[in-house]
Protein backbone atom coordinates (compact mmCIF):
# COMPACT_ATOMS: atom_id res chain seq x y z
CA UNK A 1 0.00 0.00 0.00
CA UNK A 2 1.85 2.81 -1.40
CA UNK A 3 2.01 6.43 0.32
CA UNK A 4 -0.49 5.26 2.98
CA UNK A 5 -0.74 8.48 4.98
CA UNK A 6 -4.10 8.73 7.51
CA UNK A 7 -3.71 11.87 8.71
CA UNK A 8 -3.58 11.16 12.64
CA UNK A 9 -2.09 11.96 15.62
CA UNK A 10 -1.32 7.83 16.47
CA UNK A 11 -3.55 5.58 14.71
CA UNK A 12 -1.33 4.34 11.61
CA UNK A 13 1.01 6.60 11.80
CA UNK A 14 3.76 3.57 12.22
CA UNK A 15 2.86 0.37 10.29
CA UNK A 16 3.95 -2.34 8.25
CA UNK A 17 2.35 -4.04 4.99
CA UNK A 18 2.72 -7.52 4.83
CA UNK A 19 2.01 -9.54 1.19
CA UNK A 20 1.28 -13.00 3.36
CA UNK A 21 1.73 -13.98 6.95
CA UNK A 22 -0.29 -16.39 9.67
CA UNK A 23 -2.49 -14.08 11.11
CA UNK A 24 -2.08 -10.47 11.50
CA UNK A 25 -2.86 -10.71 15.30
CA UNK A 26 -0.42 -13.34 15.59
CA UNK A 27 2.59 -11.64 14.08
CA UNK A 28 1.69 -8.16 16.15
CA UNK A 29 1.66 -10.62 19.10
CA UNK A 30 5.16 -12.12 17.85
CA UNK A 31 6.76 -8.62 17.15
CA UNK A 32 5.41 -6.97 20.24
CA UNK A 33 7.43 -10.09 22.41
CA UNK A 34 10.72 -8.39 21.34
CA UNK A 35 9.81 -4.92 20.10
CA UNK A 36 8.49 -1.69 21.60
CA UNK A 37 6.30 -0.46 19.45
CA UNK A 38 4.35 2.90 19.78
CA UNK A 39 0.39 2.87 19.94
CA UNK A 40 -1.80 3.19 17.15
CA UNK A 41 1.13 0.42 14.97
CA UNK A 42 -0.52 -1.13 12.09
CA UNK A 43 -0.19 -4.19 10.48
CA UNK A 44 -1.87 -5.01 7.30
CA UNK A 45 -1.69 -8.72 5.25
CA UNK A 46 -2.75 -9.05 1.96
CA UNK A 47 -3.44 -12.76 2.51
CA UNK A 48 -3.84 -14.39 6.03
CA UNK A 49 -2.82 -18.42 5.73
CA UNK A 50 -4.35 -18.95 8.88
CA UNK A 51 -7.02 -16.15 9.74
CA UNK A 52 -8.49 -16.03 13.45
CA UNK A 53 -11.93 -15.14 13.96
CA UNK A 54 -13.66 -15.68 17.36
CA UNK A 55 -14.47 -18.35 19.08
CA UNK A 56 -11.97 -20.66 17.59
CA UNK A 57 -13.48 -20.12 14.18
CA UNK A 58 -11.02 -19.29 11.23
CA UNK A 59 -11.22 -15.97 9.02
CA UNK A 60 -11.11 -16.66 5.60
CA UNK A 61 -10.69 -13.78 2.77
CA UNK A 62 -9.51 -14.18 -0.82
CA UNK A 63 -6.06 -12.51 -1.58
CA UNK A 64 -5.39 -9.10 -1.86
CA UNK A 65 -9.54 -8.03 -2.07
CA UNK A 66 -9.98 -7.22 1.25
CA UNK A 67 -8.56 -5.60 4.26
CA UNK A 68 -7.29 -7.84 6.91
CA UNK A 69 -5.21 -5.88 9.89
CA UNK A 70 -4.39 -5.48 13.02
CA UNK A 71 -3.86 -2.63 15.61
CA UNK A 72 -2.27 -2.02 18.66
CA UNK A 73 -3.22 0.22 21.45
CA UNK A 74 -2.90 0.55 24.93
CA UNK A 75 -5.68 2.24 26.37
CA UNK A 76 -4.66 2.60 30.17
CA UNK A 77 -8.08 4.38 31.12
CA UNK A 78 -10.11 1.48 30.42
CA UNK A 79 -10.40 -0.05 33.60
CA UNK A 80 -10.49 -4.20 33.10
CA UNK A 81 -14.69 -4.91 34.42
CA UNK A 82 -15.17 -2.26 31.52
CA UNK A 83 -13.11 -4.19 28.64
CA UNK A 84 -16.32 -4.85 26.69
CA UNK A 85 -15.82 -0.74 25.28
CA UNK A 86 -13.18 -1.80 23.54
CA UNK A 87 -15.49 -3.87 21.46
CA UNK A 88 -17.36 -1.36 20.72
CA UNK A 89 -15.04 0.87 20.26
CA UNK A 90 -13.77 -0.88 17.20
CA UNK A 91 -17.40 -1.65 16.36
CA UNK A 92 -18.18 1.74 16.03
CA UNK A 93 -15.48 3.04 14.11
CA UNK A 94 -15.76 0.10 11.45
CA UNK A 95 -19.11 1.01 10.70
CA UNK A 96 -18.24 4.22 10.77
CA UNK A 97 -15.75 3.69 8.38
CA UNK A 98 -18.29 1.39 6.13
CA UNK A 99 -21.33 3.90 6.22
CA UNK A 100 -18.48 6.63 4.71
CA UNK A 101 -18.80 4.75 1.70
CA UNK A 102 -22.51 3.13 1.69
CA UNK A 103 -25.63 4.67 1.57
CA UNK A 104 -27.60 1.57 3.25
CA UNK A 105 -27.50 1.49 6.80
CA UNK A 106 -24.81 -0.20 8.63
CA UNK A 107 -24.96 -2.06 12.05
CA UNK A 108 -23.22 -3.35 14.91
CA UNK A 109 -23.72 -7.14 16.40
CA UNK A 110 -23.50 -7.41 19.29
CA UNK A 111 -20.80 -8.39 21.06
CA UNK A 112 -18.47 -7.13 17.50
CA UNK A 113 -19.68 -7.76 14.06
CA UNK A 114 -20.37 -5.28 11.64
CA UNK A 115 -23.68 -5.66 9.35
CA UNK A 116 -24.85 -4.56 6.12
CA UNK A 117 -28.00 -5.55 3.80
CA UNK A 118 -28.22 -8.18 6.58
CA UNK A 119 -24.85 -9.73 5.59
CA UNK A 120 -21.76 -9.68 7.61
CA UNK A 121 -19.39 -7.33 6.63
CA UNK A 122 -16.78 -6.98 9.08
CA UNK A 123 -15.47 -9.24 11.91
CA UNK A 124 -13.41 -8.30 14.64
CA UNK A 125 -10.96 -10.30 16.96
CA UNK A 126 -9.98 -8.01 20.39
CA UNK A 127 -7.31 -10.00 21.97
CA UNK A 128 -6.34 -8.29 25.55
CA UNK A 129 -3.59 -8.85 27.89
CA UNK A 130 -4.41 -7.61 31.49
CA UNK A 131 -2.31 -5.78 34.49
CA UNK A 132 -3.73 -5.88 37.43
CA UNK A 133 -7.11 -3.76 37.19
CA UNK A 134 -6.10 -2.53 34.20
CA UNK A 135 -5.61 -3.27 29.95
CA UNK A 136 -1.86 -3.33 29.74
CA UNK A 137 -2.27 -4.40 25.89
CA UNK A 138 -4.78 -4.70 22.93
CA UNK A 139 -4.38 -6.48 19.84
CA UNK A 140 -7.18 -5.61 18.03
CA UNK A 141 -7.47 -7.10 14.46
CA UNK A 142 -9.87 -6.62 11.66
CA UNK A 143 -11.06 -8.37 8.43
CA UNK A 144 -13.54 -6.25 6.35
CA UNK A 145 -14.82 -7.19 2.73
CA UNK A 146 -13.96 -4.23 0.55
CA UNK A 147 -13.79 -5.73 -3.06
CA UNK A 148 -14.30 -9.17 -2.89
CA UNK A 149 -17.61 -9.84 -5.73
CA UNK A 150 -18.64 -13.15 -4.22
CA UNK A 151 -19.18 -15.69 -1.05
CA UNK A 152 -19.46 -18.82 -0.59
CA UNK A 153 -23.11 -20.20 0.32
CA UNK A 154 -21.79 -22.13 3.35
CA UNK A 155 -19.91 -18.66 4.75
CA UNK A 156 -22.15 -15.36 3.45
CA UNK A 157 -21.08 -11.91 3.52
CA UNK A 158 -20.98 -8.82 1.64
CA UNK A 159 -18.15 -6.34 0.94
CA UNK A 160 -18.36 -2.30 0.46
CA UNK A 161 -17.84 -2.97 -3.60
CA UNK A 162 -21.00 -5.93 -3.57
CA UNK A 163 -23.35 -2.76 -1.82
CA UNK A 164 -21.99 0.19 -3.87
CA UNK A 165 -21.26 -1.97 -6.85
CA UNK A 166 -17.64 -0.26 -8.02
CA UNK A 167 -14.37 -1.36 -6.75
CA UNK A 168 -12.63 0.77 -3.60
CA UNK A 169 -9.24 1.87 -2.99
CA UNK A 170 -8.16 0.15 0.33
CA UNK A 171 -5.84 2.39 0.99
CA UNK A 172 -8.91 5.10 1.59
CA UNK A 173 -10.98 2.60 3.56
CA UNK A 174 -7.82 1.81 5.78
CA UNK A 175 -7.10 5.57 6.15
CA UNK A 176 -10.24 6.37 6.42
CA UNK A 177 -10.82 3.40 9.22
CA UNK A 178 -7.67 4.65 10.92
CA UNK A 179 -9.05 8.52 11.58
CA UNK A 180 -12.51 6.92 12.95
CA UNK A 181 -10.34 4.49 15.98
CA UNK A 182 -8.53 7.85 16.74
CA UNK A 183 -11.97 10.33 17.11
CA UNK A 184 -13.70 7.33 19.13
CA UNK A 185 -10.64 6.53 21.17
CA UNK A 186 -10.25 10.09 22.12
CA UNK A 187 -13.84 10.06 22.74
CA UNK A 188 -14.01 7.43 25.42
CA UNK A 189 -10.42 8.65 27.00
CA UNK A 190 -11.74 12.53 27.16
CA UNK A 191 -15.70 11.86 27.59
CA UNK A 192 -16.01 8.49 29.39
CA UNK A 193 -17.78 5.20 27.77
CA UNK A 194 -21.19 6.50 28.04
CA UNK A 195 -21.51 8.15 24.88
CA UNK A 196 -20.32 5.62 22.87
CA UNK A 197 -22.26 3.07 24.39
CA UNK A 198 -25.27 5.47 23.40
CA UNK A 199 -24.40 5.67 19.58
CA UNK A 200 -23.62 1.68 19.80
CA UNK A 201 -27.00 0.83 20.71
CA UNK A 202 -28.33 3.39 18.03
CA UNK A 203 -26.71 1.23 15.22
CA UNK A 204 -27.39 -2.09 17.26
CA UNK A 205 -28.59 -5.03 15.23
CA UNK A 206 -31.32 -6.46 15.67
CA UNK A 207 -32.84 -3.94 18.32
CA UNK A 208 -36.45 -3.92 19.29
CA UNK A 209 -36.67 -7.27 17.20
CA UNK A 210 -36.94 -11.25 18.18
CA UNK A 211 -34.58 -13.36 18.64
CA UNK A 212 -33.59 -16.98 19.36
CA UNK A 213 -31.52 -17.45 22.41
CA UNK A 214 -29.29 -20.73 22.78
CA UNK A 215 -27.77 -20.84 26.78
CA UNK A 216 -26.81 -24.63 27.21
CA UNK A 217 -29.86 -26.61 26.36
CA UNK A 218 -32.21 -24.18 26.70
CA UNK A 219 -33.81 -22.22 23.92
CA UNK A 220 -36.28 -19.14 24.32
CA UNK A 221 -37.48 -16.51 22.08
CA UNK A 222 -37.60 -12.77 23.14
CA UNK A 223 -36.64 -8.99 22.16
CA UNK A 224 -33.62 -7.24 22.39
CA UNK A 225 -33.92 -4.11 24.01
CA UNK A 226 -30.05 -2.52 24.52
CA UNK A 227 -26.13 -3.62 25.36
CA UNK A 228 -25.52 -2.15 29.32
CA UNK A 229 -22.45 -0.50 30.57
CA UNK A 230 -20.83 -4.21 31.24
CA UNK A 231 -21.65 -4.78 27.75
CA UNK A 232 -24.06 -8.05 28.69
CA UNK A 233 -27.13 -7.82 25.75
CA UNK A 234 -30.92 -7.08 27.47
CA UNK A 235 -33.37 -9.38 26.38
CA UNK A 236 -36.87 -9.73 27.58
CA UNK A 237 -38.72 -12.88 27.10
CA UNK A 238 -42.33 -12.98 28.45
CA UNK A 239 -41.74 -9.79 30.02
CA UNK A 240 -38.81 -10.43 32.15
CA UNK A 241 -35.66 -8.91 31.58
CA UNK A 242 -32.52 -11.25 31.31
CA UNK A 243 -28.89 -10.16 30.92
CA UNK A 244 -26.55 -11.99 28.99
CA UNK A 245 -22.99 -12.09 28.35
CA UNK A 246 -21.18 -12.69 25.04
CA UNK A 247 -19.86 -15.90 26.54
CA UNK A 248 -22.38 -17.57 27.59
CA UNK A 249 -25.03 -16.97 25.07
CA UNK A 250 -25.89 -17.42 20.79
CA UNK A 251 -28.53 -15.54 19.39
CA UNK A 252 -30.05 -16.13 16.38
CA UNK A 253 -30.96 -13.05 14.42
CA UNK A 254 -34.31 -13.87 12.23
CA UNK A 255 -33.63 -12.95 8.47
CA UNK A 256 -29.72 -12.59 9.17
CA UNK A 257 -27.56 -14.03 6.48
CA UNK A 258 -24.34 -14.89 8.21
C1 LIG B 1 -14.80 -12.97 13.56
O1 LIG B 1 -15.73 -12.45 12.96
O2 LIG B 1 -14.87 -14.12 14.01
C2 LIG B 1 -13.54 -12.17 13.77
C3 LIG B 1 -12.68 -12.17 12.55
C4 LIG B 1 -11.40 -11.35 12.70
C5 LIG B 1 -10.51 -11.47 11.49
C6 LIG B 1 -9.34 -10.53 11.52
S1 LIG B 1 -8.49 -10.50 9.98
C7 LIG B 1 -7.18 -9.61 10.69
C8 LIG B 1 -6.96 -10.15 12.09
N1 LIG B 1 -6.02 -11.25 12.08
C9 LIG B 1 -6.62 -12.42 12.38
O3 LIG B 1 -6.06 -13.53 12.40
N2 LIG B 1 -7.92 -12.21 12.66
C10 LIG B 1 -8.27 -10.81 12.57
Amino acid sequence: MENFNPGTLFIGQTHCFLQQTESTNVWLAEKLKTNILSEGFLVHADYQENGKGRLERTWRSDAGKNLMFSVYLRPAFIAVSNQSILSFLVALSVSDTVQSFVKSEVFVKWPNDVICENKKIAGILIENQLKGMFIDRVIAGIGLNVNQESFPDNIPGTSIAQITGSEISRKEVLETFCRHLEARYLQVKNAGPESLLETYNQRLYGRGHEVTVQMDDNTSNGVIRKVDKEGCINIVTNGVLNRYHFNSVKLIYHGLHS
